[in-house]
């Protein structure tokens, strides 16, 4: 399965944070926001990652994560010329589809204690979303169940919503999702829509909705409360457990892409910094438990 990581947007309901870096190059307690989705994605086994921002903002991205390399992965930049909502990713990453599935994650969505692996590696067709319970639904796209759970309807910031279940920014679909994303028909706000994405799968009865159990967070960080309810998480974790939430390079050797070594290497051409101390406990750790 391939990823892609959704970077665009004006960020101006962070503004004018939003002048000095982009939404997803903003600190999220001590990392940036985008090593958050980029974890989520390299946790779950993928590691060929396709990444969309605004041609004023990619040159940062590249500057920050190069090819992917140093994180055992393979990243490929393209460029969101005028944001024109999510489904507009499908359409800017076509050919980095190809034939395969894909989950697409938006950089400002912040998942910890969920595992997606088996959702990337179970998935074979049609299309899998989550549902997320949350306080204020209306921020969000929507699903309504029917009495024997099953999802009839999914609905984009609804006034009334059907139900507490918010949609997380974060899709599976196959590739039948690009030419879906063709026929689109810009919303009433002028953007392609994710969910009515997801609407045309539900309809063709290929949507599996999963509900994320309560145990796990999911945030966005969009907004300067949520960013810094998202930073006071992340530190609050961090601090307890001396585990940290979001790092990338951690998620790549626990997952393979990298052996220990190459993490140690990579460790130890960082600045003197806790980020790199941290890195080098994990690597002792390792080495002693082998
Ligand atoms: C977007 C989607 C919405 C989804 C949300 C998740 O909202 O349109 O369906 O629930 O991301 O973060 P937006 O970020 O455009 O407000």
């Amino acid at each position: 399965m391939k990823g892609i990581i959704l970077a665009g947007g004006a960020g101006s309901r962070l503004y004018p944070l939003t002048l000095v870096a982009s939404k997803q190059l903003q600190p999220v307690y001590d990392k940036p926001m985008i090593y958050h989705p980029l974890t989520t994605l390299i946790e779950g086994g993928i590691r060929d990652i396709c990444l969309i921002s605004t041609p004023h903002d990619l040159p940062r991205f590249r500057q920050l994560l190069g090819d992917g390399s140093r994180m055992g992965i393979s990243i490929d930049y393209r460029e969101q010329a005028r944001p024109a909502g999510i489904a507009q990713a499908f359409l800017i990453a076509a050919s980095f589809i190809g034939n395969e599935a894909v989950a697409l994650i938006l950089g400002d969505n912040i998942f910890h204690g969920a595992d997606f692996a088996a959702a990337f590696c179970q998935f074979e067709r049609g299309a899998t979303i989550f549902g997320y319970q949350v306080l204020d639904p209306e921020r969000y796209g929507v699903v309504e169940f029917d009495g024997s759970g099953k999802a009839v309807s999914i609905e984009e910031k609804p006034v009334t919503p059907k139900s507490n279940y918010a949609v997380p920014g974060l899709y599976i679909h196959d590739s039948e999702v690009v030419s879906i994303a063709e026929n689109l028909e810009p919303s009433a706000r002028g953007e392609l829509e994710i969910t009515a994405v997801n609407m045309e799968y539900l309809t063709r009865g290929t949507l599996r909705v999963e509900k994320l159990h309560r145990g796990m967070a999911w945030l966005d960080a969009g907004t300067s409360t949520s960013l810094h309810d998202a930073s006071a998480y992340v530190q609050t974790i961090e601090k307890r457990t001396g585990t940290k939430v979001g790092c990338p390079e951690e998620a790549a050797y626990r997952r393979g892409f990298l052996n220990l070594s190459q993490f140690e290497e990579i460790a130890n051409t960082m600045p003197c910094c806790e980020y790199r101390a941290y890195l080098q406990g994990v690597v002792k750790q390792a080495g002693g438990d082998s």
